[in-house]
């Protein structure tokens, strides 16, 4: 049976301290956020990317107040990567008790233009590069138990037109987090496995692809259709994922934690209906 969360009175503890916390593709983007959000709540945190030079500057910028941030190189898709790895932070930081598995590309791309090359390419990165890293948490977590937090989207719950591969690896990835989560508890381990979906968020993978910060007003199209108003951000993924890391959401398991500004609940506005 898993343990209560019982904060302790009158102790000020920040949220993530005495974690041991990798961060994939945390070189820019949501995986930055997330690595600095982990920093600022006490965690040890390592930051692997397949730019291992990105992700040392990262790195370097966070080693403030005797932190001792690890950079290191990564690729998510590789079954030896993932290996050196979990080996490397097992002998830098000691074992691990929370992974986030981050990274992800898109691709943009009409189902008539998508060559199988291309589908496959996105499925190497997003979903063989999250099922590697359930495997290894899983194994490197065991008994001792942690929290396992994948990068979904809200389009791994639903469809858009030119995104066929992303949206399948993120479907895939929604649904993934549920297996381990059962799968870890039909094995007694104390794991959790969550999934954070977020809607459009302003990262070098939005401004590639749909030219935020080009000076061709993509931003107050989405801005429009956002009931928030605006695009999301890294910190406020980052806020998501100190929850689901931290013993606070002990007893959230398997679950879909959507950070989309209110996307997700329907239309910014009614549509004006005209009086009978
Ligand atoms: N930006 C959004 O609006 C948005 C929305 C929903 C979900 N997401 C998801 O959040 C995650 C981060 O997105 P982002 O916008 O910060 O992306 P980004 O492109 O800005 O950053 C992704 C990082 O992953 C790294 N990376 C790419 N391939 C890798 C590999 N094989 N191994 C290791 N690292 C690799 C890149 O070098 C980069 O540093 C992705 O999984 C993405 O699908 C993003």
């Amino acid at each position: 049976m898993w343990a209560t969360h019982a904060p302790e009175q009158g102790v000020h503890m920040k949220r993530l301290e005495g974690k041991v916390a990798l961060v994939t593709g945390a070189a820019r983007g949501i995986g930055a956020g997330i690595a600095r959000a982990f920093a600022r709540e006490g965690a040890r945190v390592v930051v692997t990317d397949i730019d291992l030079e990105a992700a040392a500057v990262l790195a370097a910028s966070m080693n403030v107040d005797g932190m001792n941030i690890v950079a290191l190189r990564h690729d998510v898709s590789d079954v030896a990567s993932w290996k050196t790895v979990i080996e490397q932070v097992d002998r830098q930081c000691g074992p691990l008790d929370v992974l986030v598995n981050n990274a992800g590309i898109l691709v943009v791309q009409s189902i008539a233009e998508m060559s199988l090359d291309d589908f496959r390419r996105v499925s190497a990165v997003n979903t063989d590069g999250t099922f590697l890293g359930i495997k290894n948490a899983f194994s490197s977590m065991g008994v001792r138990g942690g929290s396992i937090i994948n990068l979904s989207s809200i389009g791994g719950q639903i469809g858009a037109a030119n995104q066929i591969a992303y949206n399948a690896s993120k479907g895939a990835i929604r649904l993934m987090t549920k297996c381990a989560a059962l799968e870890a508890a039909a094995l007694g381990l104390p794991i959790r496995c969550n999934s954070i979906h977020p809607g459009v968020m302003l990262t070098p993978m939005t401004q590639a692809h749909y030219g935020f910060g080009a000076g061709i007003g993509t931003e107050s199209l989405f801005n429009a259709a956002i009931p928030a108003g605006r695009l999301g951000t890294p910190e406020d993924v980052g806020h998501a994922a100190v929850y689901l890391a931290s013993d606070e959401s002990a007893y959230v398991n398997g679950s879909e934690l959507v950070v989309d500004g209110g996307v997700m609940a329907g239309p910014v506005r009614k549509p004006q209906l005209s009086q009978e």
